[in-house]
């Protein structure tokens, strides 16, 4: 595991972006199209504005790129402005300029949800698999939505979401009450199999969940912990959420040299 810690949101998204490009690059570089997973929520925006600015300035193509989401609401419209669907359109499939038919995301609406879990993991490997998965974590150390005690190695499923979840994303509705219950997010195993993991997190909010996930035990009380044992897994973090971590001058070091 690496760890890089940043001074501002902007250098989180322009390292993030500049790892995702280097994958991206080596794996065009084969003649193949790259993969990506995309994650929603606040965290990646400036890892995408990040890309944007690359594909802007010439330096990045995603146009024949393929990508995943994360994870998506059950018992939310597709249309809702805050349907996953919605979020990744707006902020991933127009701004970077893929084509919406290679942009996947779980169907969150599908009467068998075991089903659409097992499609979705069948369509990331009939893809050729996820070369770089972006990732947020959850205040309570979730990634995808893969809340506490969730297994290790899981696949694509329906998870109901700790009141926690739901309270932090609250903020993109109107009131909690609103806020869905149960989603159908890509399992810890599936987000395992991505060739390359790069995590971004900032603000206190996210300190102990960082330092779970960094320093504590590999635990399904923090699955995000799972990413100890991915051989290719970048944290990306602000001073503020790499506040609980005893090793932070060990990283600061590293992120200078
Ligand atoms: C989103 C996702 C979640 C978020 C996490 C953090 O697709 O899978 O794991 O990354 O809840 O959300 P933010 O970034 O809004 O704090």
């Amino acid at each position: 595991m690496e760890v890089i810690i940043c001074n501002t949101e902007v250098e989180i998204g322009a390292t993030a972006a500049a790892k995702v490009a280097k994958v991206t690059k080596a794996v065009q570089a084969t003649g193949r199209n790259v993969v990506i997973g995309v994650a929603t929520g606040s965290s990646p925006l400036s890892t995408y504005a990040a890309l944007k600015q690359l594909i802007d300035l010439g330096e990045l193509d995603l146009s024949q790129a393929s990508a995943f989401a994360l994870d998506e609401y059950v018992g939310l419209p597709t249309s809702h402005p805050e349907s996953y669907r919605e979020v990744i359109r707006r902020t991933v499939t127009q701004p970077l300029g893929l084509a919406p038919e290679r942009v996947h995301v779980p169907d969150g609406a599908a009467t068998d949800l075991e089903k659409a879990g097992a499609d979705y993991d069948a369509a990331i490997k009939a893809a050729g698999g996820v070369d770089v998965q972006i990732l947020g974590v959850g205040s309570n150390g979730h990634i995808g939505f893969n809340e506490p005690i969730s297994s290790l190695s899981s696949r694509t499923r329906m998870v109901p979401l700790t009141e926690q979840t739901r309270r932090d994303n609250a903020r993109f509705f109107s009131s909690i009450a609103e806020v869905p219950t149960r989603c159908l997010t890509q399992g810890l195993g599936t987000i395992m199999e991505a060739r390359h993991c790069v995590l971004v997190a900032t603000g206190v909010g996210k300190a102990a969940a960082v330092k779970a996930l960094v320093e504590g035990p590999v635990q399904a009380m923090c699955p995000a912990s799972v990413l100890q044992l991915h051989e290719s897994a970048t944290i990306i973090i602000d001073e503020a959420a790499a506040a609980q971590l005893e090793l932070k001058d060990y990283y600061l070091a590293q992120s200078a040299s």
